[in-house]
């Protein structure tokens, strides 16, 4: 149980991966039953959580990451060091692109930290799982 205490990640990462579980507990998840939590940590050490929200026509459903990302910057931050996505899953949960994308814009090239709920499972840097990315240099 690495969440609780023990080696795996270190002690910023953990806070992390514990507000993410926590926050994976408020996912509105009634269509396909899998509940994801994420927490975003902004540079001056604030945690902004998300869990996904589902909709009735499916296709309006927001991710977890994104949930975090947008509450983040809607609130004014604008710089982040890493992000924590958690899931019930043996298999690490990694972001969909079109968090990778979001993340991506608002973020760069933060850690991404992935575990289930009881320890981290994965680790990565975003520019690794979103190469050759369209941007605001594309733009030019
Ligand atoms: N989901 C997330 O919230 N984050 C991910 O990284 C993967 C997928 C959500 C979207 C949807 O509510 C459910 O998981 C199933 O795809």
């Amino acid at each position: 149980m690495t969440l609780d205490g023990s080696p795996g990640a270190d002690s910023p990462s953990q806070d992390l991966l514990v507000a993410a579980v926590a926050a994976r507990e408020f996912a509105q998840a009634h269509y396909s039953g899998f509940k994801v939590g994420a927490a975003l940590a902004t540079a001056d050490g604030i945690i902004v959580t998300g869990c996904n929200i589902e909709n009735a026509t499916y296709g309006l459903t927001v991710c977890a990451e994104r949930v975090a990302l947008l509450k983040a910057v809607s609130e004014g931050h604008t710089s982040f060091t890493r992000i924590a996505v958690v899931a019930d899953t043996g298999e690490p949960t990694m972001p969909c692109g079109a968090c990778r994308q979001l993340l991506w814009e608002y973020c760069g090239d933060i850690e991404v930290i992935v575990g289930n709920l009881d320890e981290p499972t994965g680790r990565h840097r975003l520019a690794s799982l979103l190469p050759l990315p369209f941007d605001r240099r594309r733009l030019r």
